[in-house]
């Protein structure tokens, strides 16, 4: 590898000049190659995923850096800038949920979910970079499985579609890790192209880049500063009332009524003959007075009135209506903190004073309980939503936000 000049840029801001020099370090040797991957910020679609449904995420330009070089013995050991725990060091045959914890069990599932594939892998010592805050929503953890994932197989000559290798990566944090995710963080990360938005399909894995034309708009992250752990169960419960709320109305997925609602895919499911082909988004409320259980209601009410946002938005993008896409994103917010109830106080707060100060539209992103909030905002405006944002936050005593313009960025990508 070339670059191991400690100054030398890369990677949209990490140094892999000193990863390279914090490698050699380490492991006594140079690497044989280095991927980034990044974390995501989510526009609108949020917990349709893992109902089938619609997504529009598109890529950051922060992320996570990974330095790698093949071993022949059998073991995977890897390293962390920000990690104050030991190194993992195990052999990846023992590899199994529930060997390792903490930080380590991400790439260390990459390893795992690699192998039950059938992949045969002899070794990797990896270091590892990033400058994506943990827990803040921006999918930190996919970033860290994609970097891993592309550098574990570029290492053992292995050649993974990416779609393919997106599965892995999320398999290694649903059954490795043990945090049930949906499909979006991993597709984003290796997949978005610069510029755009991903419409995913999560049925199919249909993605379609949808440029982010925003006519001297801008998109900004507010970091609440709230942390969640999205392992803590919350999520779950949320994804496991979508199951229940999906057999009730006796459809394989939420993604189906959503469909039916449409007019395009009625036949075959429960609803068939219940009188909703069409109803559209007034007919969500009359699919889901089947739900006896008034909590399952308001959530398959989100899931179904959800993926029709993202359908609307990505048209309104499409049509350079503005306007239009930050109205949606504050119905996003309204239908995540009322009926799917995963919103927290300082994201109702960032999304009401943001609002109120000029954004054209604002919404909690990610798996929710804490995290970020994504605001639009037109650019004449960015000072003044950022003065009443610190200012609500200062006046309930609240640590002061964080702001960062969300410009998108490409997918994964070798750096060396
Ligand atoms: C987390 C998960 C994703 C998705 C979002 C909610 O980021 O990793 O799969 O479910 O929450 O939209």
């Amino acid at each position: 590898m070339s670059a191991t000049d400690p100054g030398s840029a890369a990677a949209d801001g990490l140094p892999l000049g000193q990863l390279t020099a914090w490698f050699a370090d380490c492991f006594g040797g140079t690497a044989d190659c280095a991927w980034w991957a990044p974390g995501r910020a989510n526009l609108i679609g949020e917990h349709t995923d893992y109902n089938d449904g619609l997504v529009l995420p598109f890529a950051l330009d922060r992320g996570t850096l990974a330095v790698a070089a093949r071993r022949e013995d059998g073991m995977l050991v890897v390293r962390s800038r920000q990690a104050s725990g030991p190194t993992l060091s195990i052999r990846i045959d023992d590899l199994r949920p529930g060997a390792v914890t903490g930080w380590a069990a991400y790439p260390a599932g990459v390893a795992w979910a690699l192998r039950e594939a059938g992949h045969r892998l002899t070794g990797a010592s990896l270091a590892i970079d990033s400058d994506l805050p943990q827990g803040a929503g921006l999918a930190s953890s996919a970033a860290l499985e994609c970097a891993v994932a592309l550098a574990m197989s570029w290492v053992h000559g292995l050649v993974i579609p990416r779609p393919e290798l997106a599965e892995l990566a999320r398999r290694a944090e649903s059954d490795f890790v043990g945090m049930p995710c949906g499909i979006m963080d991993q597709y984003a990360s290796l997949l978005c192209e610069a510029g755009c938005a991903l419409l995913l399909d999560c049925r199919t894995g249909v993605g379609t880049q949808v440029p982010l034309d925003l006519a001297g708009a801008c998109l900004m992250i507010i970091d609440t500063q709230v942390r969640h752990v999205l392992a803590d169960g919350a999520y779950a419960a949320r994804r496991q009332e979508c199951m229940e709320a999906a057999r009730a109305l006796g459809v394989a997925s939420l993604r189906d009524v959503a469909d039916a609602l449409a007019g395009t895919g009625l036949a075959g499911t429960g609803l068939a003959g219940a009188g909703l082909a069409g109803a559209g988004l007034a007919g969500a409320g009359l699919a889901c007075t089947r739900l006896i259980d008034p909590a399952l209601r308001r959530r398959a009410r989100h899931v179904i009135t959800e993926s029709r946002r993202v359908e609307d938005c990505a048209a309104a993008l499409r049509a350079g209506d503005v306007a239009a896409v930050g109205a949606l994103l504050t119905e996003s917010h309204r239908s995540l903190r009322d009926d799917f109830e995963v919103s927290w106080p300082a994201a109702d707060a960032a999304v009401a004073s943001a609002v109120a100060a000029g954004a054209l539209g604002a919404r909690m992103m990610g798996g929710g309980f804490g995290g970020s909030v994504i605001a639009l905002v037109p650019q004449v405006d960015v000072p003044q939503v950022r003065a009443a944002v610190g200012k609500q936050f200062a006046s309930r005593g609240w640590p002061l936000p964080q702001f960062s313009d969300a410009a998108p960025g490409g997918g994964a990508r070798r750096m060396d």
